[in-house]
């Protein structure tokens, strides 16, 4: 039967996520798909107070942040005007700049990660994605790219850190390889080359248009 694809771009922070997002919506939708680009911590009322911490206006433990993120995610996937459940029903091809992989790489830094793997359970449970493209930068290059771009940086931005959350990824993708669909792909190339790989993995796994065969 056909279904369309939902696909989640992980990534340290600066590794070209939402770069990449943009150049995949965009070539499939010069392929005539419909495509709705998303991203976690949303912009909706629970993602708003995820920001506001990240940022430094607000604190909170890292084990309150973590199940913020479970109720983020929620919401994003059942959300009744644009949730991702529903996007997909209307035909979306749907890409999301971060999911539940970054919630175990972020939080299983600071916590259990088996703990933050059964707490994102339901989301699991409800979507999991076709394929988890996971964007792999050194953490020293994407700390350069963040410093270069921004003014302020955020709560999980130093290097130490994200030296930490690559290992964690890593280690998620490890733990998880029988349940999950994981795609690794060099990021520290040119934007190019890096949409060509993510390209050429989506493309083979596009839904065949039986009508057509
Ligand atoms: P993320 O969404 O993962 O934080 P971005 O796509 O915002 O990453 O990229 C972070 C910064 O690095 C941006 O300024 C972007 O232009 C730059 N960048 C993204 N991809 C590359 C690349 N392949 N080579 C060099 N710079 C890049
Ligand atoms: P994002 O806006 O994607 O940052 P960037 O564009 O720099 O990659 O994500 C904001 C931060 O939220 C980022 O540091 C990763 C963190 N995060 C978590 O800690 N847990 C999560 O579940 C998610 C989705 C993101």
């Amino acid at each position: 039967m056909k279904k369309n694809l939902f696909i989640a771009l992980e990534g340290i922070d600066g590794s070209g996520k939402s770069t990449q997002v943009k150049l995949l919506a965009q070539k499939l939708k010069d392929n005539g798909y419909k495509v709705h680009s998303t991203f976690e911590p949303t912009d909706n009322f629970i993602g708003s107070i995820i920001r506001n911490i990240l940022t430094g206006k607000a604190r909170a433990d890292n084990r309150a942040i973590a199940g913020l993120f479970v109720a983020d995610r929620l919401d994003h996937l059942l959300n009744e005007e644009n949730g991702l459940v529903k996007k997909l029903e209307d035909g979306y091809t749907v890409i999301t700049d971060r999911y539940y992989f970054s919630s175990y790489a972020y939080h299983g830094t600071h916590m259990d990660m088996d703990w933050v793997i059964q707490a994102n359970a339901m989301s699991a449970e409800i979507l999991r994605p076709d394929v988890n493209i996971f964007i792999d930068v050194p953490p020293e290059v994407s700390m350069k790219r963040i410093c270069e771009n921004r003014e302020v940086t955020e709560l999980y931005e130093t290097l130490e850190n994200l030296k930490n959350v690559r290992e964690k990824f890593m280690e998620a993708f490890e733990k998880l390889r029988d349940k999950e669909t994981i795609y690794i792909t060099n990021g520290d190339r040119s934007f190019e080359e890096i949409a060509g790989d993510i390209w050429t993995k989506v493309e083979s796994m596009l839904p065949v248009d039986t009508e057509q065969v």
